[in-house]
């Protein structure tokens, strides 16, 4: 925000519905909209600010004077739209975020009541499910929760593309690849709105990182946009078409996303058919009247500045009531479709344990089995476990920031083991509890919103009596922990890579249970990609727990204890080292100035330029020949999967093309398979990476012999890239290869057909241009 001046006048109080007025929901909106004085106008555009606990006075711009003293109707929750009592409009109230309903579970002084919320899993490991029903089935969990408590739009899914391993916020979004981000996104959406709320699908777009966000500009060329960073959300809008879109803090090629009539109208309204409210991000972009026009709709949380610049806006010419008049017609339409319109009665007692057992259930089914040699996994019945890591002890249910949970409890990996029927080393478990009651006590006692969540370091592996404690054990485990949140991206060091206290942990708890030819297990409890590849041979197994929510002690449980059989894949590729990530030494950008004013919640200015173009995940690392330590779409089962012939429809796309194959559990274990279908595209006018996702399926539950069919559609609009020069989405003339796999690189199956003739599937504008031509890597020069 440019101004942060304190206001001089109140905003008039509400007053009583009147007589004889149009009333929202009985007059059209055309009676509505002429009904509403300009002032009311405004304030329907402009939210009822955000006093959050955490910053200090003054960091956050000023509401509308008065509005802070409105009681809010869900303490905690992020933002409120106004309301115009004497119209009927009521006032409606948003909430973060992505991995559960964020609002205080403690309301004033009263504790005997509480308001805690599900803290499902997050973005990150639901994506890894490869599943739509399951995010379906965890949206509609969720969903239940914002109707219950009284919350009308629900400010989630994330849906940014993972482009760095250090993003901070990866563990809000699903994938490095945008079908995967669109299909969750789209599942999830329809989940949480099929209880009658909305959905707010962010931060659009291009928000890949934390630094200085709010002021930071991305030049990324027209291509990469529209194949990378808009395709998921293009797929989440045709899918699913969410209430609400958030726009994102930074800027893309020089406007502020909030500010980007091409992004907000031409392409997200015209092109793409999207039908309901854009609202930015809270305190996001700088001019509140070029976000109106642009069609940013609503301005969160709202400040007082903004009023007044809209106001004299009006009265100068500079913003036309027409103008106006189309905000304020999406915000009246989507007070119309809200549970508070609708006059839901909520009860603030959701079903916490039924979700409880969804939270569950998708955090088992989503994790992702690495490694598991000689069938070290799962652990047998009753086994003794000696626990390691502060993690195993300390669950990190979920990231921090906006996408936390005030949850009622979280289930740790210790737990939930002595749930399945393990035992663990009492002395162990006692020295792990002691050593985190003395770091916790050395913690502040309260973070604030955007302080990310100190990691306590592990104990000396020295301290641990490891040559004792391997006799008494069956098996080791050892869980490594991170947290990541909104306000800052990650680190390499000691973040991305291990810590020198955790990687002597593993070798000492290495050397000393294979000196006893006793098994040792990792479990590693992230939110984004860790570094793997210098300490894995030492370990037996590896299992991704990725961040499991409040139930994922019991979730890692069943995996390990084979209960659930592990059938997640990764969404996001484990490089060897974080200088195989393409301009991983560019990332997350410069500063530009960095004598400019600017608090640490605003930023300074800032750029980014994504000189890796299209090249984003395994479409570098296939196309460039870079062998991840783990690649996209890679995951193991307790049991085994055969693929059958991969049969096509046809030798020739008309119109559509379908591909089918066979997969056939061939092991002794029930369990699920995820088949990917990647395509090769011929070179036309434009390079083309070496693969593509382009459909992904997951079998049911198949026991030992049976088999499944998976069938997979691809139109021409699948097979397109975009070509700038002719402003089309084009698939080119030529041999187009499918290829099935079981993971990126395990593919099983491959076939051949034609595209006769390049087909035009759908021509734009030019939008969204780069300031300056952007030089990209590219895959002919390799
Ligand atoms: C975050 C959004 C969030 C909003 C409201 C912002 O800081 O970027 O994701 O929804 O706050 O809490």
């Amino acid at each position: 925000m440019a101004q942060t001046k304190t206001p001089a006048t109140a905003t008039a109080p509400a007053k009583a519905p009147a007589k004889g007025a149009p009333q929202l929901g009985k007059a059209s909106l055309k009676e509505v909209l002429a009904a509403l004085t300009p002032e009311e106008k405004v304030q329907l555009v402009v939210g009822m600010g955000f006093y959050p606990a955490g910053f200090p006075p003054g960091m956050l711009p000023a509401g509308n004077p008065g509005d802070d003293k409105i009681p809010e109707k869900v303490p905690g929750a992020a933002g409120r739209s106004h309301a115009v009592p004497r119209l009927g409009i009521p006032l409606l109230t948003l909430s973060d975020g992505p991995a559960g309903v964020r609002i205080d579970a403690i309301r004033g002084k009263d504790s005997t009541k509480t308001y805690y919320a599900t803290a499902f899993p997050v973005a990150t490991l639901l994506a890894s499910s490869w599943d739509t029903a399951l995010v379906h089935k965890v949206g509609v969990a969720f969903g239940s929760e914002v109707r219950d408590f009284g919350i009308d739009v629900l400010l989630a899914p994330g849906m940014n593309i993972h482009r760095n391993p250090l993003g901070g916020r990866n563990f809000e979004y699903y994938s490095e690849d945008p079908v995967v981000a669109g299909h969750m996104a789209a599942a999830f959406v329809n989940g949480i709105e099929s209880n009658g709320v909305g959905t707010s699908i962010k931060h659009f777009a291009v928000n890949n990182q934390e630094f200085n966000r709010m002021q930071l500009n991305s030049h990324v060329s027209e291509r990469a946009l529209r194949e990378i960073y808009l395709r998921g959300f293009q797929i989440a809008v045709k899918t699913s078409q969410p209430w609400t879109v958030m726009s994102s803090y930074n800027k893309v090629n020089g406007t502020y996303t909030s500010e980007s009539h091409d992004l907000l109208t031409t392409l997200l309204r015209q092109e793409w058919g999207f039908k309901g409210l854009v609202m930015t991000d809270w305190y996001g972009g700088h001019d509140a009247v070029a976000q109106l026009k642009a069609g940013n709709d609503l301005l969160m949380p709202g400040v007082y500045t903004q009023t007044q610049a809209i106001l004299g806006a009006l009265k100068s010419g500079a913003l036309t009531p027409a103008q106006l008049d189309a905000n304020v017609t999406r915000v009246l339409e989507l007070v119309l479709k809200s549970p508070t319109f609708k006059g839901h009665k909520y009860t603030s007692q959701p079903a916490l344990k039924a979700d409880a057992a969804v939270a569950r259930q998708a955090a088992a089914e989503s994790m992702v089995l690495l490694r598991n040699e000689a069938g070290a996994l799962p652990l047998a019945a009753g086994r003794k476990v000696a626990l390691f890591g502060n993690a195993s002890y300390n669950l990190i249910a979920g990231g921090t920031g906006s996408g936390d949970v005030n949850r009622a409890y979280t289930v740790s990996l210790a737990q939930g083991l002595a749930s399945a029927g393990y035992t663990a080393d009492a002395r162990l478990s006692q020295g792990y509890a002691q050593h985190l009651r003395n770091e916790k006590a050395k913690l502040p006692k309260t973070r604030g919103l955007l302080d990310p969540a100190p990691v306590i370091p592990e104990m000396a592996a020295e301290a641990l009596g490891l040559a004792q404690t391997a006799q008494a054990a069956d098996v080791a485990v050892v869980t490594l922990g991170r947290s990541a949140g909104e306000g800052g991206d990650r680190q390499e060091t000691d973040d991305f890579t291990l810590t020198a206290a955790e990687q002597a942990l593993l070798k000492q708890v290495a050397t000393a249970f294979h000196a006893q030819n006793k098994k040792v297990i990792v479990v590693i409890n992230t939110g984004g990609v860790v570094e793997m590849a210098s300490w894995r041979n030492q370990v037996d197994a590896i299992l991704l727990a990725w961040q499991p929510g409040q139930e994922g002690g019991n979730a890692m449980a069943d995996v390990l204890s084979g209960k659930t059989n592990p059938s997640g894949k990764l969404a996001t590729t484990f490089p060897v080292a974080y200088k195989d990530v393409p301009y991983s030494t560019d990332y997350p950008g410069k500063l530009l100035d960095a004598s400019a004013g600017g608090n640490s919640f605003m930023g300074k200015p800032s750029e980014n330029t994504y000189q890796e173009g299209i090249y984003v995940g395994y479409r570098y690392y296939s196309t460039f020949k870079v062998k991840p330590a783990y690649e996209f779409g890679y995951g193991l089962s307790y049991t085994t999967f055969t693929y059958g012939k991969l049969k096509l429809s046809a030798p020739t796309l008309a119109g559509k093309i379908t591909a089918s194959i066979q997969v056939t559990n061939s092991g002794k274990v029930a369990g699920k398979e995820v088949a990917q279908l990647y395509v090769h595209a011929p070179t036309g006018a434009l390079a083309k990476p070496e693969i593509e996702l382009k459909a992904f399926a997951k079998t049911g539950l198949l026991a030992p012999g049976q088999s499944q069919t998976l069938t997979f559609t691809l139109t021409a609009a699948d097979l397109a890239s975009y070509n700038t020069a002719t402003e089309s989405w084009v698939a080119d003339a030529g041999t187009y290869t499918v290829r099935v796999g079981a993971s990126s690189l395990a593919i099983k199956e491959a076939a051949t057909f034609q595209v006769p003739q390049a087909v035009t599937v759908e021509k734009s504008r030019k939008l969204l241009a780069p300031q300056a031509p952007i030089t990209e890597m590219s895959a002919a020069a390799k």
